[in-house]
Protein backbone atom coordinates (compact mmCIF):
# COMPACT_ATOMS: atom_id res chain seq x y z
CA UNK A 1 0.00 0.00 0.00
CA UNK A 2 1.64 3.53 -0.68
CA UNK A 3 2.36 6.11 1.73
CA UNK A 4 -0.94 8.21 2.89
CA UNK A 5 -1.27 12.01 2.47
CA UNK A 6 -3.73 14.12 3.26
CA UNK A 7 -6.12 13.55 0.94
CA UNK A 8 -6.45 9.63 1.44
CA UNK A 9 -9.15 8.04 3.48
CA UNK A 10 -8.62 7.46 7.33
CA UNK A 11 -9.97 6.39 10.61
CA UNK A 12 -10.71 7.84 13.29
CA UNK A 13 -12.45 5.26 16.31
CA UNK A 14 -15.11 3.51 14.29
CA UNK A 15 -15.43 6.32 11.66
CA UNK A 16 -14.22 6.02 8.23
CA UNK A 17 -12.76 9.67 6.81
CA UNK A 18 -12.92 11.13 3.45
CA UNK A 19 -9.50 12.49 3.92
CA UNK A 20 -7.37 13.54 6.58
CA UNK A 21 -7.87 17.20 7.29
CA UNK A 22 -9.54 17.82 10.14
CA UNK A 23 -11.59 21.14 10.92
CA UNK A 24 -10.39 22.67 14.13
CA UNK A 25 -12.64 23.65 16.90
CA UNK A 26 -13.32 27.02 16.35
CA UNK A 27 -15.00 29.80 18.88
CA UNK A 28 -17.19 31.98 16.33
CA UNK A 29 -19.88 33.48 18.60
CA UNK A 30 -22.60 33.28 16.49
CA UNK A 31 -25.15 31.54 19.10
CA UNK A 32 -28.23 32.57 20.46
CA UNK A 33 -28.92 33.99 24.16
CA UNK A 34 -28.94 31.32 26.35
CA UNK A 35 -25.91 28.89 24.62
CA UNK A 36 -28.15 28.12 21.87
CA UNK A 37 -26.84 27.31 18.26
CA UNK A 38 -28.20 29.52 15.78
CA UNK A 39 -29.99 28.66 12.21
CA UNK A 40 -26.73 29.69 10.61
CA UNK A 41 -24.59 27.28 11.98
CA UNK A 42 -26.78 24.88 10.24
CA UNK A 43 -25.34 26.13 7.41
CA UNK A 44 -21.84 27.25 8.04
CA UNK A 45 -21.44 23.37 9.52
CA UNK A 46 -22.76 21.94 6.55
CA UNK A 47 -20.57 24.12 4.15
CA UNK A 48 -17.79 22.44 6.11
CA UNK A 49 -18.57 19.05 5.61
CA UNK A 50 -15.58 17.66 2.74
CA UNK A 51 -13.78 17.78 5.99
CA UNK A 52 -12.46 14.58 6.81
CA UNK A 53 -14.17 15.46 10.63
CA UNK A 54 -15.37 18.73 12.12
CA UNK A 55 -14.93 19.34 15.36
CA UNK A 56 -17.38 21.60 16.68
CA UNK A 57 -16.64 25.37 18.27
CA UNK A 58 -16.17 25.37 22.07
CA UNK A 59 -19.00 23.89 23.54
CA UNK A 60 -19.94 24.27 27.25
CA UNK A 61 -20.70 20.91 28.91
CA UNK A 62 -22.97 22.91 31.36
CA UNK A 63 -24.02 26.41 32.45
CA UNK A 64 -21.26 26.81 34.43
CA UNK A 65 -18.95 25.89 31.78
CA UNK A 66 -19.74 28.61 29.47
CA UNK A 67 -17.68 32.23 29.33
CA UNK A 68 -17.74 33.78 25.86
CA UNK A 69 -20.26 36.22 24.63
CA UNK A 70 -22.63 34.64 21.99
CA UNK A 71 -21.14 30.54 22.72
CA UNK A 72 -23.03 27.56 22.58
CA UNK A 73 -23.76 24.63 25.45
CA UNK A 74 -25.23 21.52 24.90
CA UNK A 75 -27.13 21.11 28.48
CA UNK A 76 -30.55 22.05 28.06
CA UNK A 77 -33.77 19.98 25.49
CA UNK A 78 -33.72 23.24 23.64
CA UNK A 79 -29.44 23.47 22.89
CA UNK A 80 -29.56 19.52 21.90
CA UNK A 81 -32.42 20.30 19.70
CA UNK A 82 -30.54 22.61 18.22
CA UNK A 83 -27.49 20.82 18.05
CA UNK A 84 -29.52 17.88 16.32
CA UNK A 85 -30.36 20.07 13.26
CA UNK A 86 -26.52 20.63 12.60
CA UNK A 87 -25.82 17.17 13.19
CA UNK A 88 -28.10 16.08 10.44
CA UNK A 89 -27.11 18.48 7.86
CA UNK A 90 -23.34 17.92 8.18
CA UNK A 91 -23.94 13.97 8.11
CA UNK A 92 -26.24 14.49 4.85
CA UNK A 93 -23.56 15.67 2.95
CA UNK A 94 -21.44 13.16 4.12
CA UNK A 95 -19.54 14.74 6.83
CA UNK A 96 -18.51 13.49 10.53
CA UNK A 97 -18.61 15.55 13.66
CA UNK A 98 -17.42 15.50 17.32
CA UNK A 99 -18.69 18.05 19.37
CA UNK A 100 -15.90 19.72 21.47
CA UNK A 101 -16.61 20.11 25.35
CA UNK A 102 -14.85 23.97 26.57
CA UNK A 103 -15.40 24.20 30.33
CA UNK A 104 -13.79 27.78 30.58
CA UNK A 105 -13.32 27.31 34.30
CA UNK A 106 -12.20 31.30 34.99
CA UNK A 107 -12.04 32.70 31.75
CA UNK A 108 -15.23 34.32 31.67
CA UNK A 109 -17.39 36.87 32.28
CA UNK A 110 -20.75 36.88 34.42
CA UNK A 111 -22.46 38.94 31.83
CA UNK A 112 -22.20 36.48 29.27
CA UNK A 113 -23.82 33.71 31.28
CA UNK A 114 -26.86 32.21 31.75
CA UNK A 115 -26.37 31.47 35.29
CA UNK A 116 -25.62 33.49 38.63
CA UNK A 117 -23.33 31.07 39.62
CA UNK A 118 -19.91 32.34 39.92
CA UNK A 119 -16.71 30.98 37.63
CA UNK A 120 -15.10 28.06 39.66
CA UNK A 121 -11.57 26.97 39.31
CA UNK A 122 -9.25 24.40 41.04
CA UNK A 123 -7.78 27.76 42.55
CA UNK A 124 -8.91 31.13 43.56
CA UNK A 125 -6.50 32.67 41.19
CA UNK A 126 -7.99 35.81 38.82
CA UNK A 127 -6.44 35.22 35.29
CA UNK A 128 -4.51 38.42 34.08
CA UNK A 129 -7.08 39.71 30.99
CA UNK A 130 -9.74 41.19 29.80
CA UNK A 131 -13.02 39.29 27.97
CA UNK A 132 -15.35 41.11 25.69
CA UNK A 133 -19.08 41.24 26.81
CA UNK A 134 -21.68 42.46 24.56
CA UNK A 135 -23.47 44.48 27.28
CA UNK A 136 -20.50 46.14 28.75
CA UNK A 137 -17.23 46.13 26.28
CA UNK A 138 -14.38 44.87 27.42
CA UNK A 139 -14.19 43.82 31.30
CA UNK A 140 -11.56 42.26 33.62
CA UNK A 141 -12.54 38.16 34.19
CA UNK A 142 -13.30 37.85 38.20
CA UNK A 143 -11.37 36.05 40.33
CA UNK A 144 -13.41 32.23 40.50
CA UNK A 145 -13.97 30.27 43.08
CA UNK A 146 -11.72 27.66 44.02
CA UNK A 147 -14.35 24.10 43.63
CA UNK A 148 -14.29 22.09 46.81
CA UNK A 149 -13.05 18.62 46.75
CA UNK A 150 -16.50 16.68 46.66
CA UNK A 151 -17.77 19.60 44.07
CA UNK A 152 -15.15 18.27 41.39
CA UNK A 153 -17.15 15.22 40.59
CA UNK A 154 -20.34 16.90 40.30
CA UNK A 155 -18.28 19.03 36.99
CA UNK A 156 -17.12 15.68 35.72
CA UNK A 157 -20.85 14.14 35.64
CA UNK A 158 -21.25 17.39 33.66
CA UNK A 159 -19.14 15.57 31.42
CA UNK A 160 -20.52 12.74 31.73
CA UNK A 161 -24.33 14.07 30.52
CA UNK A 162 -22.88 16.04 27.98
CA UNK A 163 -21.69 12.84 26.42
CA UNK A 164 -24.83 11.84 26.81
CA UNK A 165 -26.27 14.82 25.43
CA UNK A 166 -24.15 15.20 22.83
CA UNK A 167 -24.79 11.44 21.04
CA UNK A 168 -28.48 11.90 20.89
CA UNK A 169 -28.12 15.07 19.24
CA UNK A 170 -26.48 12.84 16.81
CA UNK A 171 -22.58 13.87 17.13
CA UNK A 172 -20.24 11.10 16.26
CA UNK A 173 -17.95 11.63 19.16
CA UNK A 174 -16.69 13.68 21.55
CA UNK A 175 -13.41 15.76 22.34
CA UNK A 176 -12.56 17.02 26.00
CA UNK A 177 -10.87 20.32 25.50
CA UNK A 178 -7.30 20.23 27.87
CA UNK A 179 -6.09 23.23 26.01
CA UNK A 180 -5.72 26.92 25.62
CA UNK A 181 -5.81 27.93 29.43
CA UNK A 182 -9.35 26.63 30.05
CA UNK A 183 -10.17 24.37 33.13
CA UNK A 184 -8.62 21.18 32.47
CA UNK A 185 -5.43 22.71 31.59
CA UNK A 186 -6.25 25.55 34.72
CA UNK A 187 -6.10 21.52 36.96
CA UNK A 188 -2.85 20.76 34.89
CA UNK A 189 -0.81 23.71 35.06
CA UNK A 190 0.95 24.93 38.07
CA UNK A 191 0.25 28.95 38.01
CA UNK A 192 -3.84 28.06 38.11
CA UNK A 193 -3.26 24.78 40.43
CA UNK A 194 -2.46 25.51 44.27
CA UNK A 195 -4.75 22.77 45.57
CA UNK A 196 -3.42 20.65 48.47
CA UNK A 197 -6.46 17.90 47.64
CA UNK A 198 -5.71 15.21 45.58
CA UNK A 199 -6.22 17.13 42.57
CA UNK A 200 -3.12 19.46 43.45
CA UNK A 201 0.51 19.42 43.62
CA UNK A 202 2.13 16.51 42.20
CA UNK A 203 1.69 15.75 38.67
CA UNK A 204 0.06 12.89 39.13
CA UNK A 205 -2.76 14.58 41.15
CA UNK A 206 -2.32 17.58 38.85
CA UNK A 207 -3.73 15.37 35.65
CA UNK A 208 -6.57 13.32 37.73
CA UNK A 209 -9.05 15.88 36.83
CA UNK A 210 -8.48 15.30 33.19
CA UNK A 211 -8.21 11.61 33.87
CA UNK A 212 -11.41 11.39 35.40
CA UNK A 213 -13.00 13.46 32.99
CA UNK A 214 -11.90 10.94 30.44
CA UNK A 215 -13.28 8.18 32.13
CA UNK A 216 -16.40 9.71 32.57
CA UNK A 217 -17.19 10.25 29.33
CA UNK A 218 -15.95 7.16 27.95
CA UNK A 219 -18.36 5.61 30.55
CA UNK A 220 -21.32 7.70 29.49
CA UNK A 221 -20.45 6.85 25.43
CA UNK A 222 -20.30 3.62 25.97
CA UNK A 223 -16.75 3.57 24.27
CA UNK A 224 -13.40 5.07 24.56
CA UNK A 225 -13.43 5.29 20.45
CA UNK A 226 -16.07 8.11 20.87
CA UNK A 227 -14.36 10.16 22.56
CA UNK A 228 -10.66 12.19 22.19
CA UNK A 229 -8.52 15.03 23.90
CA UNK A 230 -7.35 18.20 22.93
CA UNK A 231 -3.74 19.69 24.77
CA UNK A 232 -1.59 22.92 23.83
CA UNK A 233 1.54 21.98 25.92
CA UNK A 234 3.05 25.29 26.69
CA UNK A 235 0.65 27.59 25.38
CA UNK A 236 0.42 30.75 27.10
CA UNK A 237 -2.82 32.12 25.94
CA UNK A 238 -5.29 33.17 29.15
CA UNK A 239 -2.42 33.68 31.57
CA UNK A 240 -2.06 30.29 31.85
CA UNK A 241 1.69 28.88 33.05
CA UNK A 242 3.72 25.35 33.39
CA UNK A 243 6.57 24.88 35.84
CA UNK A 244 7.54 21.97 33.40
CA UNK A 245 5.15 21.15 30.37
CA UNK A 246 7.37 18.49 29.21
CA UNK A 247 7.07 16.48 32.70
CA UNK A 248 3.46 17.31 33.06
CA UNK A 249 2.11 16.59 28.96
CA UNK A 250 5.03 13.38 28.90
CA UNK A 251 3.11 12.11 32.01
CA UNK A 252 -0.24 12.97 31.11
CA UNK A 253 -0.16 11.15 27.50
CA UNK A 254 1.76 7.52 28.60
CA UNK A 255 -1.02 7.81 31.29
CA UNK A 256 -4.18 8.58 28.88
CA UNK A 257 -2.19 6.13 26.15
CA UNK A 258 -4.32 2.92 27.47
CA UNK A 259 -7.33 4.06 27.26
CA UNK A 260 -7.81 3.50 23.27
CA UNK A 261 -9.27 7.20 22.65
CA UNK A 262 -10.46 8.36 19.40
CA UNK A 263 -7.47 10.47 18.92
CA UNK A 264 -5.22 12.51 20.83
CA UNK A 265 -5.02 16.19 19.16
CA UNK A 266 -1.90 18.38 19.73
CA UNK A 267 -2.04 22.06 19.46
CA UNK A 268 2.02 22.46 18.44
CA UNK A 269 3.06 25.71 20.69
CA UNK A 270 5.99 26.92 22.57
CA UNK A 271 6.83 23.75 23.66
CA UNK A 272 10.11 22.74 21.64
CA UNK A 273 9.84 19.37 19.24
CA UNK A 274 6.08 18.59 20.44
CA UNK A 275 5.26 16.19 18.21
CA UNK A 276 8.04 14.29 18.29
CA UNK A 277 8.15 14.14 22.03
CA UNK A 278 4.77 13.22 22.26
CA UNK A 279 3.86 11.15 19.34
CA UNK A 280 6.06 8.42 20.36
CA UNK A 281 4.18 7.72 23.76
CA UNK A 282 0.44 7.54 21.79
CA UNK A 283 -0.05 4.34 20.22
CA UNK A 284 -3.37 6.06 18.67
CA UNK A 285 -4.76 8.07 16.26
CA UNK A 286 -2.70 11.34 16.17
CA UNK A 287 -4.06 14.81 14.96
CA UNK A 288 -1.11 17.60 14.62
CA UNK A 289 -2.72 21.17 14.44
CA UNK A 290 -1.10 24.70 14.73
CA UNK A 291 0.09 26.57 11.38
CA UNK A 292 -0.17 23.85 8.79
CA UNK A 293 -0.18 24.92 5.07
CA UNK A 294 -1.48 22.29 2.06
CA UNK A 295 2.73 21.41 2.01
CA UNK A 296 3.27 20.80 5.70
CA UNK A 297 0.54 18.82 6.34
CA UNK A 298 1.12 16.48 3.39
CA UNK A 299 4.41 16.53 4.28
CA UNK A 300 3.81 15.44 8.21
CA UNK A 301 1.58 12.90 6.78
CA UNK A 302 3.99 11.38 4.62
CA UNK A 303 6.40 11.33 7.31
CA UNK A 304 4.25 9.81 9.67
CA UNK A 305 4.65 12.53 12.02
CA UNK A 306 0.84 12.69 12.36
CA UNK A 307 -2.07 10.52 11.11
CA UNK A 308 -4.53 13.90 10.48
CA UNK A 309 -4.16 17.51 10.40
CA UNK A 310 -6.11 19.67 12.13
CA UNK A 311 -6.74 22.79 10.25
CA UNK A 312 -8.55 26.31 11.80
CA UNK A 313 -8.21 29.50 10.05
CA UNK A 314 -8.04 28.17 6.58
CA UNK A 315 -11.54 26.58 7.36
CA UNK A 316 -12.89 29.84 8.29
CA UNK A 317 -12.15 31.05 4.77
CA UNK A 318 -12.19 28.01 2.56
CA UNK A 319 -15.35 26.27 2.84
CA UNK A 320 -14.35 22.73 0.80
CA UNK A 321 -10.52 23.50 1.85
CA UNK A 322 -10.52 19.66 1.14
CA UNK A 323 -10.94 20.02 -2.28
CA UNK A 324 -9.14 23.23 -3.02
CA UNK A 325 -6.51 21.37 -1.65
CA UNK A 326 -7.06 18.31 -4.15
CA UNK A 327 -7.11 21.03 -6.89
CA UNK A 328 -4.19 22.78 -5.51
CA UNK A 329 -6.27 25.90 -5.70
CA UNK A 330 -5.68 29.58 -4.43
CA UNK A 331 -6.97 29.85 -0.79
CA UNK A 332 -8.73 32.82 0.36
CA UNK A 333 -7.36 34.50 3.53
CA UNK A 334 -8.79 34.28 6.71
CA UNK A 335 -10.42 37.81 7.82
CA UNK A 336 -9.59 38.10 11.57
CA UNK A 337 -12.03 40.81 12.36
CA UNK A 338 -15.36 38.86 11.25
CA UNK A 339 -13.96 35.50 13.10
CA UNK A 340 -16.28 36.89 16.38
CA UNK A 341 -18.66 38.91 15.03
CA UNK A 342 -22.42 38.39 14.65
CA UNK A 343 -24.39 37.35 11.65
CA UNK A 344 -23.58 35.48 8.41
CA UNK A 345 -20.55 38.52 7.13
CA UNK A 346 -17.35 36.04 7.56
CA UNK A 347 -19.23 33.35 8.70
CA UNK A 348 -21.33 31.83 5.92
CA UNK A 349 -20.58 34.26 3.26
CA UNK A 350 -17.61 32.21 1.66
CA UNK A 351 -18.96 30.91 -1.45
CA UNK A 352 -17.00 27.10 -2.25
CA UNK A 353 -14.80 27.09 -5.48
C1 LIG B 1 -11.53 32.15 15.50
C2 LIG B 1 -10.86 31.04 16.27
C3 LIG B 1 -11.53 30.45 17.32
C4 LIG B 1 -10.96 29.37 18.02
N1 LIG B 1 -11.68 28.74 18.98
C5 LIG B 1 -11.22 27.59 19.52
C6 LIG B 1 -12.06 26.79 20.35
O1 LIG B 1 -13.23 27.08 20.61
N2 LIG B 1 -11.53 25.63 20.83
C7 LIG B 1 -10.25 25.25 20.55
O2 LIG B 1 -9.81 24.19 20.99
N3 LIG B 1 -9.44 26.00 19.77
C8 LIG B 1 -9.91 27.13 19.23
N4 LIG B 1 -9.12 27.83 18.34
C9 LIG B 1 -7.79 27.30 17.98
C10 LIG B 1 -7.90 26.40 16.75
O3 LIG B 1 -8.63 25.22 17.07
C11 LIG B 1 -6.51 25.98 16.22
O4 LIG B 1 -5.87 25.21 17.22
C12 LIG B 1 -5.65 27.18 15.88
O5 LIG B 1 -6.38 28.11 15.09
C13 LIG B 1 -4.37 26.79 15.13
O6 LIG B 1 -4.65 26.23 13.89
P1 LIG B 1 -4.47 27.09 12.51
O7 LIG B 1 -3.08 27.64 12.53
O8 LIG B 1 -4.69 26.08 11.42
O9 LIG B 1 -5.51 28.17 12.53
C14 LIG B 1 -9.66 28.92 17.67
C15 LIG B 1 -8.98 29.55 16.63
C16 LIG B 1 -9.55 30.58 15.92
C17 LIG B 1 -8.82 31.19 14.75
Amino acid sequence: MSQPDLLSPGRIGGLRTANRAVMAPMTRSRAHVGGIPSELAIEYYAQRASAGLILTEGTAPSAGGLGYARTPAIETAEQVAAWKKITGAVHAKGGAMFCQFMHVGRIGHPANRYTDEPLVAPSAIQADGQMWTDAQGMQPMPAPRALETSEVATVIEEYAQATRNALKAGFDGVELHSASGYLPMQFLSSNTNRRTDRYGGSVTNRIRFVMEALAAMIEAAGSADKVGMKISPAMPFNDIHDADPEETYTTLVRAVAPLGLAYLHVLRTALPHTFDLLRPLFPGTFLAGGGFTRVSGHEAIRSGLADFIVYGKLFTSNPDLPGRFAKDAELVAPNPATFYTPGPEGYTSYAPL
